[in-house]
């Protein structure tokens, strides 16, 4: 049964439902509809259930199907096949079951389409809710809600357009868009096979019959057809040559192609394609392993994934997942584990779990600081060094990986999404420049670079940033000044000055000045910044895209600061005017390690900008 022909696109279904809404006897019915069962199988179910006086029951059938399989462990017990003349359709096991929904998130049997189904005489059930969540969860995006037992219900059109009424806002609530509801009933076949003008009570009914519906499903493309993704599992060198070995998991390569290697972004073009046995060829497709060399010996390693340029994946330290945990301890936030992707390994830490759910129970959670053995979970891991990776939608084989706690092969999970921004969007794909940063530096005769002033309000920082710019200008150092204040007045316009508002506002204007840096500008950043650690993110984000950062503090004491208040703000601080005025009652935290310290009561303007100078010139001045 399972045999199919040679490039049809199967489709992979599963279908879910409450265990009472019917889920067997509409499987049942699937393979009979559809001239899908074993020879004499119905007849001799049927001849059974006369000899025990009861009516024949398509349930009947899936249990003596199941038995069988039972019985035969070399018969895949996950899978049932059928067709309709259109194409091949696998149905795999469904939800409830935790083996299924590992199979699922761990990327090793994906659904492309789902079927819900639910009782007409007994509508949205907790149970429904719950399958509803877990489609969204597995990522499901072709889903279509069967009403099944509609005869139960005297096909009224009331009851079915209530329950589409209710569960589609339910569903819309979870970002689910179902593709169609269809009314049915699985034991007479109305609206299956049979179309809807067959059953009187369903002349209402003008959409597709359930066979229709699968037909509708859209197949995903071959992998050959799709972009190209070859990770490197060994360099092997041969004399001066360096072949690359590794599987191409989709796609299609050729002598001659440009390739850029992941993470990290360097190009070479393919000089040849050697295979182990086959004389030399020019071009390999995804599912074949091949060694490549390169017109130009990039450095290369175990690890790194081959794309075209204008299909790259996404690069980051930040990665949004979908992870099933079969830990022996728990998944918790802030440990470390190690990622394996392709033939990548990371280190992780797990940053944030934005929600559970129970693969037993499909009791779901919010947020949560730890995820338990068989739970499912919707976190963001953190790398050290930049990893690269798809959504898994986008490709299975780059999309896919497991965490490892230690030496226990602890999860698997897919990508859903690149965790980067707040809110990560799995429609977001990191976007990578045609320009090299080195190419950048050339045209403006310099890099970019982020001088951080931090200090108290009043300590001087504008002052000599403002001197800091027009130093830069006349030795012709293109730099541009990040102001607390006037970043207030547009993008941070939303912000006050509590705890969490000043870090969200080191945080824009860090990015913002990577942005600039990248440009390759030198950014004079002055903000109040009181606190540490939000330095050293921003620190840390600068050092992982590898641009120069220096952290200079304004040192000024307080009470100077005070006297001076060129804004009267410490004057209405005091007056009980503004709270949480920096110094008065919200604290400071001077740096640790400034790469420059100047102390404003002591030296000059023109003194603490050479200071800066000094320090800043030889990390952005191009070595010749
Ligand atoms: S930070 O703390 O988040 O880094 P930022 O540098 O953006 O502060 O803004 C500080 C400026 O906001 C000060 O120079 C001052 O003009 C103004 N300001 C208004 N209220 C406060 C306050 N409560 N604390 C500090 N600065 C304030």
């Amino acid at each position: 049964m399972s045999a199919f022909a040679e490039g049809e696109r199967q489709l992979r279904i599963v279908i879910v439902g409450h265990v009472d809404h019917g889920k067997s006897t509409f499987v049942g019915r699937l393979l009979h509809d559809t001239g899908s069962l074993p020879e004499g199988k119905l007849e001799a179910i049927q001849a059974s259930c006369r000899r025990r006086g009861v009516d024949f029951e398509f349930a009947f059938l899936m249990d003596a199907l199941q038995s069988e399989r039972d019985q035969n462990i070399t018969i895949d017990t996950a899978q049932i096949w059928f067709r309709t003349p259109k194409r091949q359709y696998v149905i795999i096991d469904a939800p409830g079951h935790k083996e299924f929904i590992k199979n699922m998130v761990t990327g090793a049997a994906q659904a492309d389409a789902a079927f819900l189904l639910i009782a007409a005489n007994e509508g949205v059930q907790e149970q429904s809710r719950r399958h509803g969540t877990l489609l969204s969860l597995l990522g499901i995006r072709q889903v279509a809600v069967l009403v099944n037992k509609m005869d139960l219900v005297g096909y009224d059109r009331g009851v079915f357009e209530g329950i589409e009424r209710e569960y589609r806002a339910f569903l819309k609530g979870l970002g689910v868009e179902p593709m169609a509801f269809l009314p049915m009933s699985a034991r007479g076949g109305a609206n299956v096979a049979a179309p809807a003008s067959g059953e009187p009570g369903l002349g209402w009914y003008r959409g597709p019959t359930v066979l229709e519906q699968l037909d509708r499903f859209e197949a995903p493309a071959p992998p050959t057809e799709a972009a190209l993704r070859f990770p490197v599992q060994d360099v092997y060198r041969f004399d001066a040559r360096r072949i690359l070995a590794g599987r191409v998991e989709s796609g299609s390569v050729k002598v001659g192609d440009e390739l850029v290697f992941w993470p990290g972004g360097k190009r070479s073009r393919v000089a040849s394609i050697e295979r182990w046995s086959a004389p030399e060829s020019t071009s390999a497709a995804a599912g074949e392993s091949v060694g490549l060399t390169l017109t130009e010996q990039i450095f290369v390693e175990r690890g790194h994934i081959a794309t075209r340029a204008e299909t790259p994946l996404i690069q980051s330290h930040e990665v949004h997942a979908r992870v099933f945990w079969l830990g022996k301890r728990p998944l918790e936030t802030g440990r470390r584990y190690k990622l394996k992707l392709a033939t990548q390994e990371a280190e992780v830490q797990v940053k944030e779990v934005r929600s559970t759910l129970d693969s037993g129970s499909l009791e779901s959670r919010g947020p949560s600081s730890a995820v338990q053995r068989n739970e499912v979970a919707d976190l963001v891991l953190a790398t050290r060094v930049p990893v690269a990776f798809d959504n898994h939608d986008a490709c299975a084989a780059t999309g896919r990986f497991v965490l490892v706690d230690g030496n226990d092969m602890a999860g698997g999970g897919v990508v859903i999404g690149h965790a980067y921004a707040e809110h990560a969007s799995t429609d977001l794909h990191y976007n990578t420049a045609s320009v090299s940063a080195p190419e950048r530096w050339a045209l403006k005769g310099h890099r970019g670079a982020v001088v951080w002033f931090t200090g108290l309000s009043g300590s001087g920082k504008s002052t000599i940033a403002n001197a800091l710019e027009r130093e830069l200008t006349l030795r012709q150092v293109h730099c541009y000044q990040l102001d607390g204040d006037n970043l207030r007045f547009g993008l941070n316009r939303d912000l006050a000055f509590g705890d969490a508002d000043r870090r969200e506002n080191i945080r824009r204007a860090a990015e913002v000045a990577l942005l600039f840096a990248d440009s390759a500008t030198v950014v004079v950043a002055s903000l109040i910044s009181p606190f540490r650690e939000d330095r050293q993110r921003a620190r840390a984000l600068a050092r992982e895209r590898g641009v120069p950062f220096l952290e200079v503090f304004v040192d000024a004491p307080l009470e100077v600061c005070e006297g001076r208040d060129p804004k009267g703000l410490y004057a209405k601080a005091r007056r009980g005017e503004i709270a949480r005025f920096t110094g008065i009652d919200s604290p400071y935290e001077p740096p640790e390690e400034p790469e420059v310290v100047l102390r404003t009561a002591q030296s000059g303007v023109q003194a603490c900008v050479a200071q800066v100078l000094d320090a800043l010139l030889p990390e952005v001045r191009l070595r010749r």
